[in-house]
């Protein structure tokens, strides 16, 4: 293996999607297809770290050594990140909603006479991502991702403050050829210091290069005389 090694570490990682039940039937998702979240995770396996995979509804598989735990809805996915710290490392790569039904029917909602329309009430879901980055037990090194269609670097600086994050890897979504679905990505990497173009490139390829970044930033956190004056990322 390439670059420093997570070995002894512990990387907790999303991914995927959340699904907001609407009733037995329905439900408010997104296209996360979880490639992402999963390239990620493997990458920290295959860097010798412990990789514990939280993920949304999706059809993918992972090697048997990393421990996943399937949720659907941002409820139980906010539960398994809780219930997994304490961790070195958190990279939140999953499509978490913003957003949730107030209620879930119990019963299918019917369409029927005087009934052509139904409005749907939404209430905010906790973020994760901060919680974790303001939890007693935050991680050395939190890492959220970023799903904009425009202003890429202010969208993204906004929540590397605003959510206290040491790296926010922002992707362009709703283009063909990265982010959502897709088997390409390109990241622009930010930290309070500096940026880092990944890609484009296969979504496992920058995966590796991702991991390669926060296993020397760990390593800085321990050897501070580590960090090349003026680097990237
Ligand atoms: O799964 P793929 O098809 O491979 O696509 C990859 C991806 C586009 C999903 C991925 O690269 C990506 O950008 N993931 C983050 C998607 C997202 O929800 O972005 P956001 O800008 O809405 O959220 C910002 C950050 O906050 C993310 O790290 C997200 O995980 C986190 N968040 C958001 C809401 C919430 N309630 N809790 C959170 O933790």
């Amino acid at each position: 293996m390439a670059g420093p090694s997570l070995a002894g570490r512990h990387v907790l990682v999303t991914a995927g999607p959340t699904y907001e039940d609407i009733d037995p039937v329905r439900f408010v998702g997104n296209r996360s297809s979880g490639r992402m979240g999963f390239a990620v995770a493997a990458a920290a396996r295959a860097a010798g770290a412990r990789v514990t995979l939280v993920a949304g509804p999706v059809a993918l598989q992972i090697p048997g050594d990393v421990e996943r735990i399937d949720v659907r809805s941002a409820a139980q996915m906010y539960d398994a990140v809780m219930a997994a710290l304490p961790a070195d490392v958190y990279i939140g790569a999953a499509a978490v909603a913003d957003f949730t039904p107030a209620a879930v029917s119990d019963r299918k909602i019917k369409k029927g006479a005087g009934n052509d329309g139904l409005v749907l009430e939404l209430v905010r879901t906790r973020d994760i991502l901060a919680c974790v980055a303001d939890h007693r037990l935050r991680p050395a090194l939190v890492v959220g991702f970023a799903a904009e269609t425009g202003d890429l670097e202010a969208n993204a600086r906004a929540k590397l403050h605003g959510k206290k994050l040491d790296l926010v890897c922002a992707n362009r979504v709703g283009v063909a050829g990265s982010g959502f679905e897709s088997s390409d990505n390109t990241l622009e990497v930010y930290s309070a210091g500096g940026h880092r173009r990944m890609g484009p490139a296969p979504k496992t390829t920058i995966a590796a290069e991702l991991v390669a970044l926060v296993a020397a930033r760990l390593g800085e956190q321990n050897d501070p005389a580590a960090a090349p004056p003026g680097k990237d990322g």
